[in-house]
């Protein structure tokens, strides 16, 4: 029994939403070939593609490796997996490239086991994978990459809805410099905050929804760019966040901001970004060792595709 699936990535928190929102992207994206079988024996799961080198040789270490254990744990099958990973999103650049393959290996083997499981069953299960990359399960980047569109997450309760997303805006994924790791990018963050922070952030957040999808520019803007918790914290680390914002928004983005723990930025745009002039802004302002990353957001998730 096998099966191939797409999983796109996404960015997670979009500025005031740390942790409860989500947004997939039409590229770039992971392919996963995926058997299971009765045989004997260890897994065997490869990475292959461009970022392959970035990724841990033990199957132990990946975070498909929870996703696996927990599907044994749950159908109390001893089955064997032989998975192939394409990568076409880099590791650790704030793109939740870990999410998307845990999101791929969930919904394959949901598939190739018949366990019918739900979308909200497996959206747990697939943050089991984020484990191995952040230390602590996170769900936004699964939820994402497994259902498409803008996902509103509790991450308390598991509850969320899918937002769809017009078709109208176009997003700039700056991907430039490193981060130390999602785990060490969360434990920077206060694990308690002031109340104003925290009725600022949830105002922002639920406005940015609104305006997403009523086109409401101004808005948009000051949503995307209202953080006062977690972003200002994190861009410390960042020396290249003040040239990109800054690049992005002299292009003609709406907002910018971390894409997820970053490194990245992203930046939206409701029409098609210039290219050329972002890259003659991003040289211009002394940026080098980037890749500019034009998508859109897309509202389906991981999918099934034919293996070739
Ligand atoms: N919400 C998570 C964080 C996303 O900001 O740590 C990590 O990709």
């Amino acid at each position: 029994m096998s099966i191939c699936v797409r999983s796109p990535a996404s960015i997670a928190n979009l500025g005031p939403g740390f942790d409860i929102m989500s947004l997939a992207l039409e590229e770039p994206y992971d392919e996963v070939y995926m058997e299971v079988s009765r045989s004997g024996g260890d897994d065997y799961i490869r990475f292959t593609g461009d970022y392959q080198r970035y990724l841990p040789s033990d199957y132990r270490a990946t975070t498909l490796y929870p996703v696996i254990e927990e599907f044994r744990r749950i159908t109390g099958l001893d089955f064997r997996v032989r998975a192939i990973v394409r990568k076409g999103i880099k590791p650790a650049s704030g793109l939740g490239s870990s999410g998307t393959d845990a999101a791929a290996v969930a919904y394959a083997l949901n598939k190739l086991l018949n366990t019918d499981l739900d979308p909200r069953f497996l959206i747990r299960i697939a943050a089991l994978g984020e484990t191995a990359a952040a230390g602590v399960p996170h769900m936004d980047n699964v939820a994402a990459s497994l259902l498409g569109g803008l996902i509103i997450i509790n991450p308390v309760t598991g509850d969320f809805v899918k937002v769809e997303v017009p078709n109208n805006y176009w997003f700039v994924v700056v991907l430039a410099g490193s981060k130390a790791s999602t785990g060490e990018m969360r434990r920077l963050l206060p694990s308690a905050i002031d109340m104003r922070d925290f009725k600022n952030n949830l105002a922002y957040a639920s406005i940015l929804v609104y305006s997403l999808i009523t086109n409401n520019r101004e808005m948009l803007s000051k949503a995307l760019m209202g953080d006062s918790i977690v972003e200002p914290i994190r861009i410390k680390y960042y020396p290249h966040y003040g040239i990109v914002k800054e690049t992005l928004l002299k292009a003609g983005a709406i907002g910018v901001a971390l894409s997820g723990a970053g490194p990245s930025l992203f930046g939206v745009f409701d029409s098609e970004p210039p290219r050329d002039h972002i890259n003659e802004l991003l040289r211009k302002n002394g940026l080098r060792d980037y890749v500019l990353i034009i998508t859109k957001p897309t509202n389906t998730g991981t999918k099934e595709v034919s293996c070739n």
